[in-house]
Order: structure tokens, then C-alpha cells, then sequence
């Protein structure tokens, strides 16, 4: 059952300079044989320890090493092979390789892939108990994980060097395990239409100024790609943000206004299982909007009228029909917990993410955020500790399909 998740899924495995690498090959046969297609990257030093040979025969794909074959001039794209994947995995990952990738020093094949990977990566160190013991390692590890990795942990055991502690590479029996849970997630959300809000909202007073705020966007994005990675077909409408890239499944409607985003989520309503607002709408837009740049001198403006913004999550909640299910955000400072769950039963919600601002590291522009979601089926509350807003999303989600689990 949890094998069939990876029929058809396209895995780049990244082999690094460790004596585990001879286990790889294991983990590649067990790929193949649930369906993946596998593509191996090695790193120079790989080589020393396991043949491409090998893990070419065994992956039914020339092992890449280089970023061209010598003889034929072909050169290797690691921005196709970034999109190809549907996961990556870095199996074992040496201290250097963590190091190289928390850093971004792209200087082989894995690496650049690596950077230029859309999809999740999974990493399982392997080294030696004190090199993973160092604080250097650890903080690695730490920024990977920040940066949306998951980290397949160590286990403790005999290492090559025959001391016994933390740092063999977990069994690829495991490694494995984890691939196809992660796939196996899509299942409840599989072949539904997600709709999204995120980043924040701009309303302009004039040609070159707006009110808005500081939201990033960073939160809706990382859903977006989750529940697209869980097999949803997503409408992601989004507020005006930076460069955030999104996966095969997410289909962004660009909006700046909070008019223009309530007017985008509308048309996808109707069609959407499940509806996530997770936007930072401005709650008043000016009253007036000038046509031409506001002067200092000749037309300064001391004072700027504002009407209220209508409240997407609102207006949704009052047309939601029983098979869909509406998800906000609150955003509090005080007395957070009343204040979400009046907002999660004033607007019809199922459920309400509460956002921490008072916890260092959570909140807009942070790549990491500390949750705690409430129910309107009376459900406890659910306390997350603080995560990356990858693996935040990936709470978010499995909450969604719980929801959505229990009302079929
Ligand atoms: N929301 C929305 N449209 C608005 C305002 C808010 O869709 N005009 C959504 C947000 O995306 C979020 C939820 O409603 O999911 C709560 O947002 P928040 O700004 O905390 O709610 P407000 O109703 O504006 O409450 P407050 O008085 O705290 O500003």
C-alpha cells in the first residue's frame, strides 16, 4: 500500500563521500521496484565508495557526476533535473555536502540541484559521532531544516571508525519508509481543488503609494506547494510578494487590492473542497483614489479618508456549502485565543490557524512560525512547537485532511 505512492514519482538521488554509500544501492533497488523513476547524482569523492557503475544499472539511468560527460560535451541541467524531481534525497550526506548545501557553495552536480530543486528534499547524514556531534554540523542540519528540509535522522550504532554513537546512516529500509509517507500524504487532498489566499494586500491612494503591510506571503506559498504535492490542483490568489517560486499544480492569480482578491476568490469558489485564507487583507482601503501623483505643495493631503474592505474570509464563510471546508489565519497579541475563536465562528470557519507574534522566530517575514489551531467541531486545540513554514504547511494540511476525512 505505502510503496504504491511512489509508482511514477521522479526521485533524484544525491550520493555523497561516505562509506554508507554502499547502501544506497539498496535504497535505489527499493525505489525501482515501487515504480520511481530514479535519477543518481554523485559527487566526485562518491565515487571512491560505491561505483557508478552500480547505482547506474541499478537506476536504469546514467549516474551524473559532472556537470558534462568529458567525451561528449553533454552537458547535465540541474534546473531540469530541480523541476524533473518530485524529491530529492540525499543519501548519505556527508558533513561537507550539509555544509555546502546549508551554505549554498554550488560548486558540483548535487549541489546546484540541489538549489535549483523545487520539490522536498530529504537528508540522512552519516558520519562519524563526533563530526555529527559538532556544533558546526548541528547548525547545518539546523539551517536545512529551517530552509524546509527534512532531516532523516542518524541512528546510533557501531560506526565504520568502530566507535559506537550517533551518526550511521539511518537503514535505507527507512529512508525508504520516509519517501513513501511523504507521498502517501496526498491521499485526502488528492484530485481536490484548493483554493488560497496569501501575501498581503496593497491599496493605493495614489499612482506610486499604498497602504499594505509586511506580510511576506512566505506561509500561503508553502501550503500552496504542500497541498500541490498532495495531489490538489491549487488557485493561489495572490497579494503583491517577492519572487516566491511554486510547483506544477499551483496556478497563481496575481491581485493587489483586497477588492480584486475577494473579487479572484469568488470565481474560484464555487469549484473549490476547500478554501484557505491565509492573506493579510488590509482591513480599510483610501475613499479616494487620485489619478495623478498626490503633490506636497499644490495638492498635500493631511488627512486620508478610509472605507472598510469587504472581509474575503467572511463573505466566503456566508456562501460555503456543507462539502466545502474554509480555513483562516488570526494573527493575535493579546488574549489570542478568544480573539480567534470569536473570528473562527464569526466567519463560518471549520478551523483558524493562530498565529504566534510573540514568539521569537514566528510571525510575517520569519521563515519559521509556531501554530495553534482550533476547530469548530469542538475538537482541543491543537499547540505545534515552532517548525520551518514548510513543515508548518505540512501541519496545516494534515489537520485539513483530518477535517475533510471525518465530514465524508
Ligand atoms: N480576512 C479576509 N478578509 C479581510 C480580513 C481578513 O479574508 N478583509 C481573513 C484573513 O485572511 C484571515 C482571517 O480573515 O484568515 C482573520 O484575519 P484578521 O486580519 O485577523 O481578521 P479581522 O477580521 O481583520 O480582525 P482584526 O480585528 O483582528 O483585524
Amino acid at each position: 500500500m505505502m510503496a504504491e505512492a511512489l509508482r511514477g514519482k521522479h526521485i533524484v538521488v544525491g550520493v555523497c563521500g561516505g562509506i554508507a554509500a554502499y547502501k544506497t544501492a539498496s535504497l535505489v533497488r527499493l525505489l525501482i521496484k515501487a515504480g520511481a523513476e530514479v535519477q543518481v547524482i554523485m559527487t566526485p569523492s562518491a565515487r571512491e565508495f560505491i561505483t557508478p557503475l552500480t547505482l547506474s544499472t541499478l537506476s536504469g539511468n546514467p549516474v551524473i557526476t559532472e556537470f558534462f560527460t568529458a567525451n561528449t560535451g553533454e552537458w547535465h541541467s540541474h534546473v531540469k533535473l530541480g523541476l524533473w524531481a518530485d524529491a530529492m534525497v540525499v543519501a548519505p550526506a556527508t558533513a561537507a555536502t550539509i555544509a555546502k548545501m546549508a551554505t549554498g557553495v554550488a560548486d558540483n552536480m548535487l549541489v546546484t540541484s540541489y538549489l535549483s530543486c523545487r520539490a522536498q528534499v530529504f537528508v540522512a547524514p552519516a558520519m562519524d559521532l563526533d563530526m555529527m556531534a559538532h556544533p558546526s554540523t548541528s547548525r547545518n542540519l539546523e539551517t536545512l531544516r529551517r530552509d524546509g528540509c527534512i532531516i532523516i535522522e542518524p541512528a546510533a550504532g557501531e560506526l565504520a571508525s568502530h566507535l559506537i554513537g550517533r551518526g550511521r546512516m539511518e537503514e535505507p529500509e527507512n529512508i525508504f519508509g520516509c519517501l513513501a509517507q511523504f507521498f502517501e500524504k496526498s491521499s485526502a487532498l488528492a484530485g481536490k481543488h484548493v483554493l488560497i489566499t496569501a501575501g498581503p494586500t496593497y491599496e493605493r491612494i495614489d499612482p506610486v503609494r499604498f497602504i499594505g503591510n509586511f506580510s511576506t506571503g512566505k506561509m500561503g506559498y508553502a501550503i500552496a506547494n504542500e497541498a500541490a504535492r498532495r495531489g490538489a490542483s491549487v488557485t493561489l490568489v495572490s497579494g503583491p510578494v517577492g519572487n516566491i517560486t511554486t510547483i506544477d499544480g499551483v496556478t497563481v492569480v496575481p491581485v493587489e487590492s483586497a477588492c480584486q482578491m475577494l473579487d479572484a476568490a469568488q470565481q474560484a469558489f464555487p469549484t473549490a473542497d476547500v478554501a484557505i485564507l491565509a492573506a493579510a487583507v488590509a482591513d480599510y482601503r483610501p475613499a479616494k483614489q487620485f489619478d495623478h501623483k498626490i503633490k506636497r505643495e499644490t495638492n498635500g493631503i493631511e488627512q486620508i479618508e478610509l472605507v472598510k474592505n469587504p472581509d474575503i474570509a467572511a463573505t466566503l464563510g456566508a456562501q460555503k456549502s456543507e462539502n466545502q471546508r474554509l480555513v483562516g489565519f488570526a494573527l493575535e497579541t493579546d488574549h489570542p485565543i478568544e480573539h480567534a475563536s470569536d473570528k473562527l465562528a464569526r466567519k463560518n470557519l471549520d478551523m483558524i490557524v493562530l498565529n504566534s507574534l510573540s514568539d521569537p522566530g514566528a510571525g510575517f517575514g520569519f521563515d519559521t512560525n509556531k501554530i495553534t489551531i482550533l476547530f469548530a467541531d469542538g475538537r482541543q486545540p491543537a499547540s505545534f512547537p515552532l517548525k520551518s513554514k514548510a513543515e508548518v504547511a505540512a501541519d496545516i494540511l494534515d489537520n485539513i485532511e483530518s477535517l475533510i476525512v471525518c465530514n465524508q
